[in-house]
């Protein structure tokens, strides 16, 4: 698990680092340019021409620090001092004096020269307004030099992007290398502030870990080393009951697919048991195509003594993904929702049938507090919520996490950038698997049916959480193999099954 933090957070783990712990400032920034000049020694060589655009604060002094490195192994770099040199900042002005002494020229206009490499250290998390003026310049300068093939790195974030949302303040500097430093900034992995840090990689520059339950960071992600502790170990002695036994109430007339398409992924995705409650349009499709479940089809209104029985059979319930918001998806929604303790996943229609007024809504608050995940994508999470687009997409975590703990659910906002919020006061968890081919018909209702199926033996934050991760990585691993462009949800299904393959090998 890593943590992933905003400026103020970052703010207070170097305050207690220098104020607690007594680690000097000065040897913070010291690790922070030691750090970048790791990642960049490979490129460097005593004919490379490098430019350091520095501001006067402290990730300018970042830079400082690095042209001293530089001068240290014999390269030049030439350093561009941006604005008002009269209000350094302490640790800046330090780096500033050691460079004098050191007779190291600094400059305070950028050059017309041509740059091999180009590091920015305008601005790191203490940007707070919009990028005008010289800093705009600089920006721009820097880009232009980009664009004409210099190599761009930024230190801890390209300047412009904010650390906490990854908006563009202005204009921002695109990089093809970000050094994060310390931690990753929820400004590197939410977009558009993504798509300009190139690559990022996250150094440790010694702030003492300072997490704890109770003080946690805002959000958390998972690597794929993490996953595999996670993932519950299948019992040899384990029968088909004993992997969990998934009802899913999907699919109605001419939405056979998705479940089809969640019905499979559950049964990949390693559940013991499959039931599919579906419209009987459906039923010699899946009797075909998945002869592995059982199934209850309905013509008409479906026989509450049925679904009664199929609820009270399974261990979770994956409700929703094509099921029509017709009057028999809501009686089925309805009879879902009343019994208020089933582990259940919620999905598309299902979600759109909540989202109306009414009865629907009143069962989930009801329904025993965690036990609900629901899978909204942006539009179907501004229906429940009732708030616009602009105000959903100011910031998704806020908004998330109010709902999580109005419904007592786990909720699984889908997006470029997943972000799954729980009920209680625990981190949002960020998403960094999946790429936009998975931007998909069907791509959901897989999504749903690993959460399903991981639900029958994780924590429920944790299955939604892993749930993600998991179908990102398998779209990824489509798209390596056979490109973003026209990927199916099949594939991504295809693909999870590899994965759980090598994970409990
Ligand atoms: N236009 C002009 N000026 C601006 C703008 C803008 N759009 N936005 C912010 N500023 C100013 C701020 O007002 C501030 O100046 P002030 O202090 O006079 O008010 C300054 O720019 C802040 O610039 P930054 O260098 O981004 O912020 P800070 O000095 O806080 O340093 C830091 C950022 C600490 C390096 C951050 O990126 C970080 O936390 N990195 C990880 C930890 C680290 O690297 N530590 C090593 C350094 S040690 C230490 O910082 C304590």
């Amino acid at each position: 698990m890593e943590y992933i933090v905003t400026s103020k957070e970052m703010r207070e783990c170097d305050m207690t680092a220098i104020k607690d712990c007594g680690i000097p400032a000065m040897v913070l920034m010291e690790r922070a340019a030691l750090s970048v000049f790791s990642e960049i020694e490979a490129f460097l060589s005593e004919t490379i021409r490098i430019a350091i655009f520095a501001g006067c604060g402290n990730n300018g002094g970042d830079g400082l620090a690095l042209a001293r490195l530089l001068a240290e192994k014999g390269i030049h770099a030439d350093i561009f001092l941006i604005g008002n040199t009269e209000k350094l900042s302490m640790e800046c002005g330090s780096q500033l004096s050691i460079l004098k002494q050191l007779g190291i020229t600094v400059n305070s206009k950028s050059a017309k020269a041509e740059y091999d490499m180009v590091v920015d250290c305008l601005f790191g998390t203490g940007l707070t307004r919009e990028i005008t003026g010289i800093y705009e310049e600089a920006v721009r300068a820097i880009n232009c030099y980009g664009e004409k093939g210099s190599r761009v790195i930024a230190v801890d974030i390209p300047s412009g992007v904010c650390a906490d949302s990854g908006k563009i303040l202005g204009c921002a500097v695109k990089a093809e290398l970000t050094v994060a430093l310390q931690y990753g900034k929820a400004g590197h992995y939410l977009y558009p502030g993504k798509m300009l840090c190139g690559h990022t990689v996250v150094h440790n520059i010694g702030i003492p870990e300072s997490f704890k339950s109770g003080k946690e960071p805002s959000f958390f992600s998972y690597r794929e080393e993490d996953i595999h502790g996670i993932l519950p170990e299948r019992a040899a002695f384990g029968n088909k009951g004993t992997f969990g036994r998934i009802l899913l109430v999907a699919g109605s007339r001419d939405m056979a697919g998705a479940a089809l398409l969640c019905g499979k992924t559950i049964l990949r995705s390693g559940a013991g048991m499959l039931k599919i409650i579906t419209a009987a349009e459906n039923r010699d499709l899946i009797l075909r195509e998945l002869p592995e479940a059982m199934i209850y089809t309905y013509e008409g209104k479906p026989e509450e003594e049925k679904v009664r029985q199929s609820i009270a059979w399974a261990d979770v319930i994956v409700a929703g993904c094509g099921i029509s918001t017709d009057e028999n998806a809501e009686l089925l929604m309805e009879m879902i929702l009343e019994q208020g303790e089933k582990r259940a996943v919620i999905d598309a229609d299902g979600l759109n049938l909540i989202a109306r007024e009414g009865s629907l809504q009143e069962k989930l608050l009801k329904y025993q507090k965690g036990r609900v995940i629901l899978t909204p994508h942006p539009g179907e999470f501004i229906r429940l919520a009732g708030i616009s687009m602009n105000t959903y997409k100011e910031n998704p975590a806020f908004y998330l996490k109010k709902l999580a703990k109005e419904y007592g659910c786990v909720i699984a906002g889908k997006d470029a950038v997943t972000l799954v919020a729980s009920p209680d006061e625990r981190m949002v968890y960020l998403n960094r698997t999946g790429n936009d081919g998975m931007a998909t018909a069907g791509s959901g209702d897989v999504l749903a049916g690993v959460i399903g199926a991981l639900s029958a033996s994780l924590e429920y934050f944790q299955a939604a959480c892993c749930g993600v991760f998991l179908h990102g990585l398998a779209g990824d691993m489509a798209a390596e193999k056979q490109g973003k462009r026209g990927m199916l949800a099949s594939d991504i299904s295809a693909e999870l099954k590899e994965l759980l393959k090598e994970e409990t090998a």
